[in-house]
């Protein structure tokens, strides 16, 4: 018998939702918001709005490219932390309602577990490989920059992580201050290809062990600006696209120092990369470059399973659902990652 499982994301500003059969894709449909576009910045009201307008829409048509009717569906995952409240409480709000309505279990998914976990999930016709436990996630997403050591589907340690801000973070601030729009790290990326990545050098951060840090490199960007535009105002016009690439650089340096010690201290050669900044083409490149040289297996995901996704939820909820851990209609959304294990009524 298999496990027919309905994912629903909604923790930030897409709103998703997918179908697993097992560990099999069915179906992945991601309604990504533009209106935040003009703020420069997610808002998280408008978030919240969009969601309510999505959420119906989006699961219905996950289902129907599934082919799978609710009666079918084995459980409902979806991620209740961490993220923006407003968005989370509509995810949570509408999977409850459904589970009540069509009487099935009800499966919590920390958000972060779901990116960790979605190089896992398989697709038809495609034998991409899946990493075995013990390995590695480099998770690099808006909200979070960590290394994982992953030792089962539920066992995770956290081995270093940022001690201020997001690498995704930096690239949207990039784009910020040199006025390319939001979200940033896509722009940044496809700017960086068309330049020189060596042109301009930036100061990289000295912090202990396989922690990161990323608010300093993003002040020395800023002071670059500052002092380039003074001597020519037109100084990032005509230099986007090697600004792009030199900081791309150097964030990517900052990652790739800390990943190769935690394969050198750990001897876990198993690495795979999770979160919306895994969509980045150097960063990509360079893992599966230093991965070749190095020894290691390296896991990359397709695009759709890098930013945020319900598949990658709903594999999550495979697995808790396996262990019979369901979630109980008085739990609530958790907006902070640290909040999300004391909060298991
Ligand atoms: O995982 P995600 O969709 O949401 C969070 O959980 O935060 O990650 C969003 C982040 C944003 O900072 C966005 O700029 C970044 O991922 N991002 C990228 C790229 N695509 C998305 N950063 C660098 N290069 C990209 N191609
Ligand atoms: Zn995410």
């Amino acid at each position: 018998m298999s496990d027919i499982i309905l994912g629903i994301e909604s923790s930030c500003d897409d709103t998703s939702a997918a179908v697993l059969r097992d560990e099999y894709l069915l179906s992945s449909v991601i309604a990504s918001q533009k209106v935040h576009q003009v703020w420069g910045g997610v808002v998280p009201e408008l978030a919240s709005r969009a969601h309510l307008m999505n959420i119906v829409p989006v699961v219905d048509q996950a289902l129907k490219e599934a082919n799978v009717t609710m009666e079918e569906v084995d459980a409902i995952a979806f991620t209740r932390g961490p993220g923006l409240l407003g968005s989370l409480l509509v995810g949570t709000s509408f999977a409850k309602g459904l589970a009540i309505s069509s009487g099935k279990k009800l499966v919590d998914v920390n958000h972060l577990q779901g990116h960790i976990l979605s190089c896992l999930v398989k697709q038809e016709g495609k034998d991409t490989p899946s990493p075995t436990f013990p390995f590695l996630t480099l998770l690099v997403s808006g909200g979070h920059t960590q290394i994982v050591r992953v030792d089962g589907h539920f066992e995770f340690e956290i081995l270093g992580q940022t001690i201020d801000d997001a690498v995704g973070e930096a690239f949207d601030k990039c784009s910020k201050m040199m006025g390319l729009g939001y979200p940033g790290g896509p722009v940044v990326d496809k700017l960086a290809k068309e330049g020189d990545p060596l042109k301009f050098k930036f100061n990289l951060p000295n912090v202990g062990g396989l922690d990161y840090s990323f608010s300093g490199i993003k002040t020395s960007l800023l002071y670059f600006l500052r002092d380039r535009l003074k001597e020519n105002p037109n100084f990032i016009e005509e230099n986007k696209a090697d600004i792009c690439a030199s900081f791309q650089k150097a964030l990517i340096d900052i990652l790739m120092k800390k990943l190769i010690l935690a394969v050198k201290q750990t001897g876990i050669k198993q690495v795979s990369i999770g979160g919306g900044v895994s969509a980045n083409s150097g960063l990509r490149e360079r893992v599966a470059e230093e991965g070749k040289k190095r020894g290691w297996q390296t896991f990359i995901p397709e695009f759709k399973f890098t930013t945020d996704n319900a598949a990658m939820i709903a594999i999550s909820g495979l697995y808790k659902y396996r262990r019979g851990e369901f979630c109980s209609l008085e739990r609530p959304s958790v907006p902070r990652a640290s909040a999300m294990n004391q909060s298991q009524k």
